[in-house]
């Protein structure tokens, strides 16, 4: 039974469960970061656990999927250490029509662009409500900015027709600083009517290492709902 209990929770343990069931024995794994990955994390390690998945590795996104693989006996290693990823799950902030999307939420997207792109299976784990018809029009875009640089790109952003904004962080007096060193700005633009244009055109502002628009990533999205009280998962 899952009535009472907090329904975005749900469909992200759901749809984690659903993409950790996709991982097999003797592969490597990109691990993503945030609340829907932790989940699958989490059903990753139970199925080590279980006997029932052997001999996997994980690629960290982020200190927080490092730290959540080792909580749950997830062997890690590193891009020099491998050829290949067979396999890759992620959430995302935003998802268009075309599965293109918006990450960064988590302040991780450089390396989870870097290991979501190499995956020759990319899933993304989302609930419903990230689901848009125009990328932009829920979440702003997150730039990761090296610190040096917040002016001059801020100012180029601003040219480009976009609202920058700091990221600050919570519990800690200043910005959010990324697991790189560098800082996180939030960009709010009108719409975006083309990611893949705008992603290289963000990208060549010096000083930005790498924006949150995935263009073409993504191999297949599952996506969390709540009917009835009851967490369903569909392929979007
Ligand atoms: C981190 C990310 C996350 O995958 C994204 O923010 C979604 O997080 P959540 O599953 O907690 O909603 O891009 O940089």
């Amino acid at each position: 039974m899952t009535a009472g209990l907090d329904p975005v929770k749900l469909m992200k343990q759901e749809v984690g469960r659903a993409a950790a069931s996709q991982v097999q024995s003797g592969t490597i794994v990109g691990l993503g970061t945030g609340s829907t990955t932790a989940f699958a994390i989490q059903f990753l390690g139970e199925r080590l656990k279980s006997g029932d998945l052997k001999d996997i590795k994980g690629v960290p996104t982020s200190f927080q999927a490092s730290v959540l693989a080792k909580q749950y006996g997830i062997p890690l290693t590193t891009l020099d250490e491998i050829e290949t990823i067979h396999i890759a799950i992620d959430g995302a902030d935003e998802v268009d029509p075309n599965k293109n999307l918006i990450k960064g939420g988590g302040a991780a997207h450089t390396r989870e662009k870097i290991v979501d792109s190499l995956a020759e299976q990319f899933i993304v784990v989302v609930d419903s409500s990230k689901l848009v018809d125009r990328l932009g029009t829920t979440f702003p875009l997150p730039l990761e900015v090296l610190p040096l640089a917040i002016s001059p790109v801020m100012k180029a952003v601003e040219q480009l027709g976009g609202q920058p904004e700091l990221r600050m962080a919570i519990k800690k007096d200043g910005p959010v600083i990324t697991d790189q060193g560098n800082m996180i700005l939030d960009v709010k633009f009108e719409a975006i009517d083309n990611p893949a244009e705008l992603e290289k055109i963000l990208n060549n502002i010096p000083g930005v290492l790498d924006n949150g628009l995935f263009v073409g990533v993504a191999d297949q999205i599952l996506v969390g709902e709540v009917k009835d009280g009851q967490a369903t998962v569909r392929e979007f």
